[in-house]
């Protein structure tokens, strides 16, 4: 009887020592993003992000089981960063899935590795419409793109303030800067307003009068901007100095509080999309800014959509029951629908885009101030 009962003791050490190597199951996701370069401003904001949701995840006890784990490495902005990064993380890492590189730019080099060797990539900054989710079935986005931004937004304020005229000044090396000016092209195009100028910049250029000095004399109701926070806020300074008050309009890359601390004054007044709506009184949004200030972390929208992004693998691997597997995270993804986020209600649409509510966002006072 005693020797039935120590084995029964055993057998029950034996199955809660299974049972906690079973709780133990570490997933790991790459995290690729730009700590240094161009992008870094966004880097450092996506990281607070993902560590955040990560320990939320974890502590939530959601993947019974299961314990997220990040392994984040610098992209440094580039293609062969990125590159190295992904082949790391595929190869040496083995990772589950990975989130990130911080740039579009970036990405149509470095998800194509991911996609031949089958790895989920969860894109959470990058807004070119085209050239990321199409490379293939294992890439999918939470970031909205510029088009899925800009264009309800410009509708909307051209309803309100009646533009007639624009000009247009972007990147012209850079997969998002391009990518931007076609979408702000083309919903000017749609909403009836007339470009009247056009004018183009490269990432290294840091004077921006001549461009500004030929569109100011075109004399447009608005300026549309497609540029990375660095090279955005020279412009709008550069403007300002000029003597320029035209209202200005910038694409996702102006979306960064650094955009607005290197601008200065000059920022006032500047229109940005944004996926964030980061005073929406949601719960969900509530608890996470809430959760945020206690990390002492001061959100913005790169910072919540890496948190989002996190939220949607942690969603896949419990809507496949528990499996943190490659193939199990990519087949989650196809069924995130509806999920509650601080983005509001988030879904992942047949072509592998990220779908929720958009909003527009103006500086006002120094900070970005939503548009209700
Ligand atoms: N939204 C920017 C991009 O797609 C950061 O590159």
């Amino acid at each position: 009887m005693r020797f039935a009962r120590s084995i029964g003791v055993l057998v029950a050490a034996a199955l809660a020592a299974t049972g906690t190597a079973r709780a133990e199951q570490v997933v790991k996701i790459g995290v690729a993003i730009s700590l240094t370069g161009p992008a870094a401003v966004y880097g450092a904001t996506q990281k607070a992000g993902v560590l955040a949701a990560v320990d939320h995840v974890n502590k939530s006890g959601m993947l019974k089981g299961v314990k997220l784990e990040a392994v984040i490495e610098d992209d440094a902005s580039t293609k062969e960063q990125g590159i190295a990064v992904f082949q790391r993380f595929i190869n040496k890492d083995k990772v589950a899935a990975i989130i990130g590189p911080t740039l579009s730019n970036t990405a149509t080099a470095a998800d194509p590795l991911a996609q031949a060797a089958k790895v989920p990539v969860v894109a959470v900054s990058n807004t070119a419409p085209k050239g990321i989710t199409d490379i293939g079935d294992y890439i999918w986005r939470v970031s909205l793109t510029e088009f899925q931004v800009i264009v309800p937004a410009l509708q909307r304020m051209q309803a309100k303030l009646g533009f007639k005229t624009a000009a247009l000044l972007y990147g012209n090396d850079d997969a998002f800067t391009q990518a931007g000016y076609a979408v702000m092209k083309a919903s000017l195009e749609h909403t009836g307003i007339k470009i009247v100028g056009t004018q183009t910049f490269a990432k290294p250029d840091r004077d921006y009068n001549a461009q500004i000095t030929a569109l100011k004399a075109l004399h447009p109701d608005i300026l549309m901007v497609s540029a990375l926070a660095e090279n955005a806020a020279g412009i709008v300074a550069q403007a300002r100095q000029l003597g320029w008050n035209v209202p200005i309009w910038g694409g996702n890359g102006f979306n960064a509080p650094a955009f607005i601390k290197n601008a200065g004054p000059a920022a006032e007044g500047v229109y940005v999309g944004t996926a964030w709506n980061k005073v929406s009184p949601d719960k969900v949004n509530q608890d996470y800014l809430a959760e945020m200030k206690a990390r002492g972390v001061d959100p913005d929208q790169f910072c919540t959509q890496a948190y989002v992004g996190v939220l949607a693998i942690a969603d896949a691997i419990k809507l496949e029951g528990g499996k943190g597997t490659r193939e199990a995270i990519k087949a989650g993804f196809a069924k995130v629908k509806d999920l509650p986020t601080p983005l509001g209600l988030f879904s992942f649409l047949p072509n592998r885009d990220g779908s929720h509510p958009p909003s527009l966002q103006q500086v006002q006072g120094g900070k970005f101030q939503i548009v209700q």
